[in-house]
């Protein structure tokens, strides 16, 4: 039976824990993370009290995107491990009641998967079809739409004269929706997974999936000769009807759980997603409040942003899906910062109370937490100080094309990088105190942050005033209150500049959350019923229930009314 149309899905009472396996756990000493690493540390994961894993991909991949980029669907990536590493870990995780959801990445492939060989090697074949191509325009090329990872998104095949599409890298082509044998082709190794017991899918971009077949141009991005194509492949004019597809052909046939990444969905694209009685997704991630402070140059130019903007934004998601879709809710994963860098305060004196404070005002709305490896005990942002020490095609390209096109210093591209660069997130876990931080006997293939003697894994856990602490008790807590699945949400004091505060209730239960997005101590006037209430989480050892709360620097407190 399908979880979305069970009555109360499972997905809605779990805590999801996103590894990224490259920089995980290294099992045999190649600096690189494995199967084998993920094994070793199950215990870990069951006693935070997560209930699912998301492995980013572990296919088969010629790594130019970090397993983004898969050349084989049915085929664990070498250096990862074996299938049957797999399916010891799967068994294992599943022994400890941890489920497995595995990244479905069916927008693009890699160019060396054997359906791009063939399709560029032999244009006859009907695997040509499995990809889009198109004639040059005037001797242009189709549209002049910019990729994600910068220049165009078409690469000229010289042999046919023809060009394909690659929203991505060069070595991401785009897959062919429009033709019924390839979706037939992703519905079977969807199953293959499935048949194996795995527990759901992370679906990548797979709102990008339909693209207007017109391939209309649009206007300029200043200050580049390309433009944006976003309106004419985000949320495109078939992709709910392809969704519809596959659950009828797949999900339904299973009792798992979906999450597709939308960038540039609105809420109301993300009730179309995830509304049960359409049967597409369980939930979607948003992308607004991680879209704060982007401006001409898309993130890179990290520009202020205010707490009223971010209340604004999660706000009307929460209200916006109630009842309607599911929210997913999430600070961190592979391509974002650490959150504590970005959304708190990761100085000596505030990493702590700030990194709890984010995670209080986060796991109390309504909608399944997403935990990003690492960030249960804080990790922070890396400075490395040379881009050489950088690995991710995306920072890469921005740091050439900041530098070539738009003749950004190199102080300023560097503080941009050191901001948001998706290699914040990517720096090996940091397990312990040893050499390279537990996490290899080797060489790391990523710099590990220089940080980790002081924040590691084995030292949280040691600490019961730690993150990991106050994570583990809010995972736990979460579960206990069904107001916190169910209840409504309401945002008070919208425009207050360093108070974030709403309520959840169900009629039985009500709960505030307040949390305080400041480094100096203050005051907030909570509403009567909660003076004389029962506080529930508290990232400070005392608090005084009057009227007038007196606040610590980013102190996040939860009361329950009377
Ligand atoms: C989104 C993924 O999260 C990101 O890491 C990847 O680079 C792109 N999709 C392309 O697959």
């Amino acid at each position: 039976m399908t979880s979305t149309l069970n009555a109360r899905p499972w997905f809605k009472d779990a805590v999801v824990y996103q590894i990224y396996p490259r920089s995980f756990q290294d099992s045999n000493g190649d600096g690189i993370g494995d199967l084998r690493g993920i094994l070793s540390r199950l215990d870990y994961l069951a006693r935070l009290g997560v209930d699912v894993l998301w492995l980013s991909p572990i296919f088969a991949s010629p790594n130019d995107d970090n397993g983004y980029d898969i050349s084989d669907y049915r085929a664990i990536m070498a250096e990862f491990g074996t299938m049957a590493d797999f399916d010891e870990l799967l068994a294992a995780a599943h022994q400890r009641g941890l489920k497995i959801m595995l990244d479905l990445v069916v927008n693009h492939s890699s160019d060396e998967h054997p359906w791009f060989v063939e399709a560029r090697d032999h244009p006859d074949s009907e695997k040509r079809d499995y990809y889009i191509w198109k004639p040059p325009v005037n001797g242009d090329m189709p549209t002049h739409w910019q990729a994600f990872f910068g220049g165009p998104v078409w690469q000229l095949d010289e042999a046919s004269g023809e060009y394909y599409l690659h929203l991505f890298s060069v070595k991401q082509p785009d897959l062919n929706w429009e033709n019924p044998k390839l979706r037939a082709e992703v519905y079977d190794l969807m199953r293959f997974w499935l048949d194996k017991g795995i527990d759901g899918f992370r679906m990548d971009v797979i709102n990008l999936i339909s693209k207007d077949q017109a391939y209309p141009d649009a206007e300029p991005i200043t200050g580049t000769a390309l433009t944006s194509g976003y309106p004419y492949f985000m949320n495109g004019p078939r992709v709910h009807e392809f969704l519809q597809e596959m659950n009828r052909e797949v999900l339904s046939h299973y009792d798992l759980m979906t999450v597709g990444e939308t960038p540039g969905a609105s809420v109301d694209d993300a009730v179309r997603y995830s509304d049960p009685q359409r049967g597409e997704l369980d939930m979607v991630f948003q992308f607004e409040h991680v879209g704060l402070g982007s401006g001409e140059r898309g993130k890179w130019s990290n520009l202020p942003w205010t707490l009223p903007e971010l209340k604004s934004i999660l706000s009307r998601w929460q209200t916006g899906l109630h009842n309607r879709g599911w929210n997913s809710l999430y600070w961190d994963n592979h391509d974002q910062p650490r959150a504590v860098s970005r959304f708190g305060n990761d100085s000596p004196e505030f990493r702590v109370p700030s990194a709890k404070m984010l995670a209080t005002l986060l796991h109390f709305m309504q909608g399944t937490p997403y935990i990003y490896q690492g960030e249960e005990f804080g990790m922070t942002n890396v400075r490395f100080e040379r881009v050489d020490q950088y690995d991710d095609l995306e920072t890469l390209g921005a740091e050439r094309e900041l530098r070539e096109l738009h003749g950004w210093s190199e102080e300023r591209i560097m503080a941009s990088i050191h901001a948001m660069s998706r290699d914040n997130a990517r720096t090996p876990v940091q397990w312990d105190a040893s050499p390279n931080a537990g996490f290899t006997s080797g060489k790391p293939w990523l710099e590990i942050n220089p940080n980790y003697p002081n924040i590691n894994a084995e030292a949280a856990e040691a600490d019961l005033d730690s993150v990991w602490h106050h994570y583990k008790h809010l995972i736990a807590l979460r579960k206990s209150l069904d107001v916190v699945r169910d209840g409504t949400y309401e945002l008070l004091d919208a425009e207050h500049p360093s108070i974030y505060a709403y309520l959840r209730s169900d009629g039985h239960t009500k709960l505030l959350i307040v949390a305080h997005f400041s480094a100096k101590a203050g005051q907030y006037r909570i509403p009567a019923e909660f003076v004389g209430g029962e506080v529930l989480s508290n990232n400070y050892s005392s608090l005084q229930l009057t009227e007038k709360l007196n606040l610590e620097p980013y102190q996040a407190v939860v009361i329950r009314a009377k």
